[in-house]
């Protein structure tokens, strides 16, 4: 199996054996860092980064992942290309295509990314849009292989707003790889009904499951992951934080939420996370609705169930695996 120049946009265009393959190399080469042994294999190549919305995650992982293979980075921020205002995003395509050997795209519409890897003929991954965040995906599964020893036989847990990008990846993510996916929030928050049909299908293949629920102990009942994420996005208007309050404070993920869990159950957030009053849109909250931790309780997050770091430093790995896959070819 070679995923060699393909793009990287969305896990509903890979088989469950080209992800697991994915996982693979990403331990591999988590592996070999941690063993000091080199892995420059795209010596010379170069590749650019382009984020419409910020980033600390993802942009360090690429950019330290493309230095670890040997190549060279261009970054672009959104106030410092054309793309969209001056310039179509076809003839951008074209443009970097004729200079980069691979492209990374961050922003809003799935359509902009899908169009990148369209026109610009070299492989374009998807570093995160409204519809879909895949890199993250590699890194989750890795985390949870990890820290549970499998990838079936698993009740994940998300809470909070499933329509977004993350809900939407790791509902696509779990039903193709057997992960059962309970979507445990406001009925208002539920995937999209055409993403649940597809994945449906994807989880009558691999032999798990997708449950819908709005009831916080039968969501939660034997989890072995609960994950959760911001309730207002990147992109998304500040006039949305007391609705989102409203709705989803039930489905804060805290001590209450992990009782009704599997005693060794794994709690997981792509980040950032609002748990405490450290920072700016936490404190701009708190003063006007009075909550000093949203999504997630400080305790959680700070406490033995936490697995956010081991995640955020395998997000490095994977964005590296499929790199490398994309470009070198495994
Ligand atoms: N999880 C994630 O994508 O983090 P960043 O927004 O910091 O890249
Ligand atoms: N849903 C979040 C994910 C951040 C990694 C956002 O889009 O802002």
């Amino acid at each position: 199996m070679s995923l060699k120049n393909r793009s990287f946009l969305k896990l509903l265009d890979f088989t469950p054996e080209e992800i697991r393959s994915l996982v693979a190399l990403s331990a591999r080469l988590k592996k070999e860092k941690k063993e000091g042994v080199p892995h420059d294999v795209l010596r010379g190549k170069q590749i650019a980064l382009i984020f419409e919305k910020t980033s600390t995650r993802t942009r360090c992982s690429f950019e330290v992942a493309a230095h670890d293979l040997g190549m060279y980075t261009t970054y672009l921020d959104p106030a410092a290309s054309q793309i969209g205002k001056k310039e179509s995003i076809a003839d951008t395509a074209r443009v970097l295509g004729r200079m980069y050997d691979g492209i990374e795209y961050r922003g809003f519409d799935q359509k902009i990314v899908e169009d990148l890897a369209k026109y610009s003929g070299v492989p374009v991954w998807n570093g995160l849009t409204d519809e879909f965040h895949p890199t993250q995906m590699i890194a989750d599964m890795l985390t949870i292989q990890e820290h549970l020893g499998r990838l079936s036989d698993v009740r994940f847990v998300y809470m909070g707003d499933a329509r977004f990008n993350m809900g939407n990846s790791l509902m696509v993510v779990c039903s193709k790889l057997g992960l059962d996916f309970v979507a445990c929030t406001n009925k208002k928050y539920f995937p999209d009904q055409k993403l649940i049909d597809t994945c449906q299908e994807f989880a009558k293949q691999s032999g798990s499951q997708i449950i819908l629920t709005d009831s916080v102990e039968e969501g939660c009942k034997d989890a072995d992951v609960i994950y959760t994420d911001v309730w207002v996005s990147m992109g998304e208007p500040e006039e949305v934080w007391q609705e989102r309050i409203e709705d989803l404070s039930p489905y804060q993920v805290n001590e209450k939420a992990f009782s009704y869990a599997k005693d060794n159950a794994i709690f997981m957030h792509c980040l950032p996370a609002y748990h405490d009053l450290e920072t700016g849109v936490g404190r701009e909250v708190f003063e006007k609705f009075g909550l000093s931790e949203l999504e997630v309780s400080h305790a959680v997050f700070e406490g033995s169930r936490s697995v956010v770091f081991d995640e955020a430093e395998n997000r490095m790995h994977s964005i590296k695996a499929v790199m490398y896959a994309t470009l070198y070819g495994e």
